[in-house]
């Protein structure tokens, strides 16, 4: 932090939703977006290359010569899973802390993330859905999966998705489980043309169901929980893996260390 200003860099700005976490990011009272990465326009005004006036921010390619260029406090990702735990590791070896916004990252990726966080004794957050609305969604399924002795979960994304199922349907289903469902919760996956992201819990009891479902209808709803986790993870020790954790994890102090 300098003078009070939180410095935050996003790897994947031109993409569909890392171009909304920058705009968001930009928009923030005490956040300065100091650097752009992607792996293509390199060079190119972000506001420019996003069909805005210029933002004064030119897009970089390599993520390690911003980071030491630009000494960031956060490294916001939304790349792919893969360049997203490479990306994480380079950050968190230079002092930065990581919140990955992209899903579908190898349990081995999630595990050497663990180990690295807490060798280096600070914090990163892993979140697979940044809407406020999934956070209530897990928390409405936790109350409903004490009740109900059967659930499967509907994911349905566009066609461009590439993990399935969702990270968002992953974490809902561990959260499921955690919460007494029986293991496996079952999770089905739906690629068609016209949907954005939507999520869809149904619970079996004798005689009656319950759907809980969300919707995301535009990705700027990612905004500001990315705005939120780039603060809160300056607050926190350990891998915090959603946005409820990395809540819990800065709001109550005791437990102000995860993972
Ligand atoms: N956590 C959440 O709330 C949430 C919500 C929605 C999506 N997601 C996840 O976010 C990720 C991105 O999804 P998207 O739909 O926004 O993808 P997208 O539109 O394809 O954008 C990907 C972005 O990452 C860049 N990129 C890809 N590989 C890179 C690399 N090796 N180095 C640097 N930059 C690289 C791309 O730059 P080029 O175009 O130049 O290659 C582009 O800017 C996915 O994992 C998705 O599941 C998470």
């Amino acid at each position: 932090m300098s003078g009070g200003v939180l410095r935050v860099a996003v790897a994947g700005a031109t993409g569909r939703t890392g171009s909304e976490a920058a705009r968001a990011l930009r928009a923030a009272e005490g956040i300065a977006l100091v650097a752009a990465v992607a792996r293509s326009r390199r060079g190119e005004d972000l506001g420019h290359a996003l069909g805005e006036a210029p933002w004064d921010l030119p897009l970089e390619s390599d993520v390690v010569a911003a980071i030491e260029r630009t000494q960031p406090d956060v490294l916001v990702d939304f790349t792919l899973a893969e360049p997203a735990a490479m990306h994480a590791r380079l950050a968190l070896e230079r002092g930065v802390r990581p919140v990955i916004g992209a899903t579908g990252l190898s349990g081995a990726d999630v595990e050497g993330l663990r180990r690295l966080v807490g060798e280096r004794g600070t914090g990163a957050a892993l979140v697979p859905n940044f809407s406020f609305g999934v956070l209530l969604l897990n928390r409405f399924c936790r109350e409903a999966a004490r009740y109900f002795p059967a659930v499967e979960v509907v994911e349905s994304h566009h066609v461009a998705k590439r993990d399935r199922p969702s990270g968002t349907a992953a974490r809902i289903a561990r959260v499921l489980e955690s919460a007494g469902a029986d293991a496996p919760v079952p999770v089905h996956s739906v690629r068609l043309p016209g949907l954005v992201a939507h999520h869809e819990v149904i619970f079996g009891g004798p005689g009656e169901t319950l759907t809980i479902r969300h919707d995301t209808l535009h990705r700027s709803s990612f905004g500001p929980g990315v705005v939120l986790a780039a603060r809160r993870v300056m607050a926190m020790r350990g891998l915090a893996e959603d946005l409820e954790g990395l809540l819990a994890a800065t709001e109550n102090p005791r437990r102000a260390s995860v993972g």
